[in-house]
């Protein structure tokens, strides 16, 4: 049985720190699954990290599905939780229930994710009570770059944080089962923690927050194109990667691979059967 929404919401209340990675395919999914992380995010991110779209804008239902597929192909215990992806719940309720439907029946994720606050908030509620678990996304959104005009930290003014308290207020009392805080001030996402009963997953938020959240590309190192200052490299792939190909190049080009190790050799016997059928030099 896989980790439910009941289980993160005990560790709040325990005081037990909440790791949320995301992923996008089988392999890194295996590896999340052995180290043990609780909960894994199909994030839309994937659209730029793997797929180097210019912004998660572009982001459609088939790639979301694609990807989740493979990372439920990889886990067993993990919660996953899948990314609503840009316009596939905006235009009306009927659309989201659909969009979010298929990711739990075809995608086989066991919650959503949807970006947005008070605007999204009725439709969160008509997800929830059709049984779909949903994780709210409020502070920075980065499917609203175009509107926000860029990635700008959010709740820096009285405005904008009063903005960001009442999304948080209205996706609680829509019933979402946790809530993303991307890129706000520690101050703000402490109010957010203690007022609601609900975990906050932060990125860029502080260390207030039930959990975190991190990019996977970008805990690895893996992806050097944009690196946000809340993000932190345990690993240095990129480089490593680089590395191991130009090595192969070179063991290619200087005749170095493959060596015996890596090359297969007909026996005796087929060796004797071959003969006078093919001419083997
Ligand atoms: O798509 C994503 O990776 C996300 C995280 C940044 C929370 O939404």
């Amino acid at each position: 049985m896989r980790n439910t929404i009941n289980l993160f919401k005990q560790m709040k209340v325990a005081g037990e720190p909440i790791p949320m990675v995301t992923a996008y395919d089988y392999t890194s999914a295996k590896i999340l699954e052995e180290a043990e992380i609780p909960l894994v995010l199909v994030g839309d991110s994937l659209g730029q990290v793997v797929l180097g779209y210019e912004t998660t804008v572009s982001v459609t239902m088939d790639d979301i599905l694609h990807h989740a597929k493979a990372v439920i192909r990889g886990t067993q215990k993990i919660h996953v939780v899948a990314d609503m992806p840009f316009m596939s719940y905006q235009a009306t309720v009927v659309q989201a229930l659909r969009n979010a439907a298929r990711l739990m029946k075809e995608g086989g994720v066991q919650s959503v994710k949807m970006e947005g606050g008070v605007e999204v908030a009725s439709k969160v509620n008509v997800l929830v009570n059709a049984g779909i678990p949903v994780m709210g996304h409020i502070g920075l959104t980065p499917q609203s770059v175009n509107q926000i005009g860029g990635y700008r930290i959010q709740g820096r003014n009285p405005e904008s944080a009063k903005k960001i308290l009442k999304d948080a207020e209205s996706l609680v009392e829509a019933g979402v089962y946790a809530l993303v805080l991307e890129a706000i001030p520690s101050e703000i996402s402490k109010i957010i923690t203690k007022s609601f009963p609900i975990p906050t997953i932060g990125i860029g938020a502080g260390s207030f927050c039930d959990g975190q959240v991190q990019v996977f590309h970008d805990l690895m190192g893996l992806f050097k194109d944009f690196v946000p200052r809340h993000a932190k490299n345990y690993g240095n792939l990129y480089d490593s990667v680089l590395l191991a190909v130009k090595d192969y190049v070179n063991d290619v080009k200087g005749n170095n691979f493959p060596t015996e190790q890596q090359i297969y050799h007909l026996s005796p016997t087929e060796l004797a059967a071959m003969k006078g059928d093919i001419d083997l030099c």
